[in-house]
């Protein structure tokens, strides 16, 4: 039964943004409907990279310029091929972000996870950006309502 086959095939996702615990966006992760999402572990990127804010959304961006910027801080899921294809269109993959395979440190679990845990998964992160969003402050473990003031919020009204 190949239905059965493809629903043990699972992608391992890290997440730094709005779709961590406690974030606006978490309920994706764990909305059924969506698809099959199960959290392994925190971690944090062995690279840094700059994690910004930006736009009038004030969303959080992961610029792909390795090097620079901060080691960043998120949780791994576990993902099926439902849930990886929703957080695609999500993170306007490959229009805007780009999904490649990252090193990661394990930073919990009981030992067990850690030793077990293949330390690399998926990451989203831009390769499109303004120039100026290299000159802005970067953050190494992002909350919506961190000191930065700068909450996560729609808003469709034109620029
Ligand atoms: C993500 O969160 C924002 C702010 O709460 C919300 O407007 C938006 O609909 C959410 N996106 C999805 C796909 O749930
Ligand atoms: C779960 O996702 C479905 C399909 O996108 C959506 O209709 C539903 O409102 C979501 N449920 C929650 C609790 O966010």
């Amino acid at each position: 039964n190949m239905s059965v086959l493809f629903a043990f095939h699972m992608h391992h996702v890290f997440v730094y943004g709005t779709l961590k615990k406690g974030q606006p966006n978490h309920s994706i992760i764990n909305n059924r409907t969506i698809g099959q999402a199960e959290f392994l572990a925190h971690a944090r990127t062995v690279e840094r990279y700059p994690l910004v804010i930006a736009t009038k959304n004030n969303y959080p961006f992961l610029l792909n310029v390795p090097g620079t910027g901060q080691r960043v801080h998120g949780e791994i899921y576990s993902v099926d091929q439902k849930m990886l294809d929703f957080l695609d269109e999500f993170e306007e993959c490959p229009e805007l972000y780009q999904r490649t395979k990252v090193r990661l440190e394990v930073q919990d679990g009981d030992g067990d996870v850690e030793n077990t845990l293949k330390p690399e998964a998926f990451l989203y992160s831009r390769n499109k950006y303004e120039p100026e969003w290299l000159q802005k402050p970067t953050y190494e473990n992002y909350d919506t309502n961190g000191d930065h003031g700068l909450q996560y919020h729609e808003d469709t009204s034109p620029e």
